[in-house]
Formats: structure tokens, sequence, C-alpha cells
């Protein structure tokens, strides 16, 4: 089965290092049929599109502003982003959730952000799923919700070595996607990606990967070697 596989470095490398790997990666990834994507700093987006473009390996931001554009001091756009050649974006990761104080309504402003300037959204969720009403016609939701990946990533295990049972995964894959056939439809509850992240690595990925319930993984801390995550993202699961 073909599994999405992501790298989020958080603010881990510099652009020369990243310079590297890119063009590691890109060779690594030749023939693979999973899909890739990993997600550097901001300041290392300009070296990806430089190194990965016409690679199997796509990529994307860890944050962006929920605003267009304006009186933002440090902020990034979307917009920007997207000009980069960036499809994805991480938003609400629990370092933004925790250390930035990013609720819900941020979040879900971010969503909206994001899609409207035609970018993918990993949306990271921790133990508790709060999905905000969408007050667009059902298509639009639809369609909005083929751009949004789902990773299920609880606080406990990020960053610990210590990952989710395979029973608790599908418990919460299915949890997640039942939510979104209630608020959404039967078809999107089915049809939405969700990967599965924390602690994932070369100790245990096979098993998680292999999970029927799961479309993939976000990986931090293993992405950041980049023959462990050129190794793991190869394999046909
Ligand atoms: P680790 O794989 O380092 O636990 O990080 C997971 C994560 O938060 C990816 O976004």
């Amino acid at each position: 089965m073909k599994k999405l596989i992501i790298g989020n470095f958080k603010m881990n490398t510099t652009p020369s290092e990243f310079k590297t790997y890119a063009m590691t990666l890109a060779t690594k990834a030749r023939g693979a049929r999973n899909n890739i994507v990993v997600c550097p700093p901001f300041t290392h987006l300009s070296l990806a599109k430089e190194f990965l473009s016409g690679s199997k390996v796509a990529f994307g931001a860890q944050n962006i502003s929920a605003e267009e554009s304006g009186s933002f001091t440090g902020e990034i756009s979307a917009k920007m982003i997207k000009d980069l050649g960036a499809t994805y974006v991480i938003v609400g990761h629990s370092d933004r959730r925790g250390l930035f104080k990013e609720s819900d309504k941020t979040i879900n402003k971010k969503i909206k952000t994001a899609l409207a300037n035609g970018l993918k959204v990993i949306l990271c969720v921790g133990e508790s799923l709060q999905i905000r009403e969408s007050k667009q016609t059902q298509n639009f939701v639809r369609k909005q919700i083929e751009s949004v990946v789902i990773a299920y990533e609880p606080i406990w295990a990020i960053g610990t070595g210590k990952t989710a049972t395979n029973k608790d995964i599908s418990k919460m894959v299915e949890i997640i996607r039942k939510e979104i056939e209630g608020q959404f439809s039967a078809k999107a509850g089915k049809n939405i990606t969700i990967v599965y992240g924390g602690s994932v690595g070369l100790k245990n990925y096979k098993k998680i990967i292999t999970n029927e319930s799961l479309d993939g993984v976000l990986m931090g801390g293993a992405c950041l070697d980049v023959d462990t995550f050129a190794l793991i993202a190869r394999e046909n699961y």
C-alpha cells in the first residue's frame, strides 16, 4: 500500500545542512512509490524548491499566519510559501498549540487561509479533537477535506521514545473518521488521510506504517537523519 511519509524538522538544521540533506534525499527517493513530504524551517524553503523540484519529494512549511497579509511583524503568509513551491503546511502542531498558545479558532482560520491559497493542510490533533463547523457548502467542504491530512500525535509520545500501540492508534483513527463522517459525510470520513506521529523511527516504523487504518506517518526526530528517512520512505508497505 502506498503510504504518506512526512518529515517535520521542527527548529533543527541550518540552511547549509539542509541543502546537503535535500540533495541526498532527492537521489535516494528515486523510484520510491510512497508520497514523501519534508517540512523544514521557513528559511530552508527556497533551497527545498531548488533541490527537490522534479524529485519524488514534496515540501511544506511547519506553520503559516492565519492572516493573508499586513502588519503582522515576523509572520509568514500562505501566499509566500505557496510562491516558493510549497504544497503542504503543518497546522496545529502540539508545539504551536502548547508553546505558542494557538487556539482551535486560530487553527481553524489557518486551515481556511491555507486551503484558500491552494495548500494541502497537515492538521495535527492531540488527544482532544474539536472540528469546527464550516459554513461552506457540503461539496466545498468535501473538497477541503480532500486537501487535509490529519496527524494524530499523542503529545506524550512526541520525542519521548514511547509510541501508542496499534490498538490505540486504530481506535483513535476510527473516532476521527466517525467524527468527520458525522460532521461532513460517510465518504469524507472514509477518504480523509490520517497519519500517526510520535516517536516513529527505525525501531518501530514497520509495525506502525503497516497498520491498515493509517495512511502514513509524521516523523520528527527520525526524519533528521537522511538515511533513516529515505529508508523508511522508500519501502513498499
Ligand atoms: P518525534 O517523531 O520526534 O516524536 O516527533 C513527532 C512530531 O511531533 C512530528 O511532528
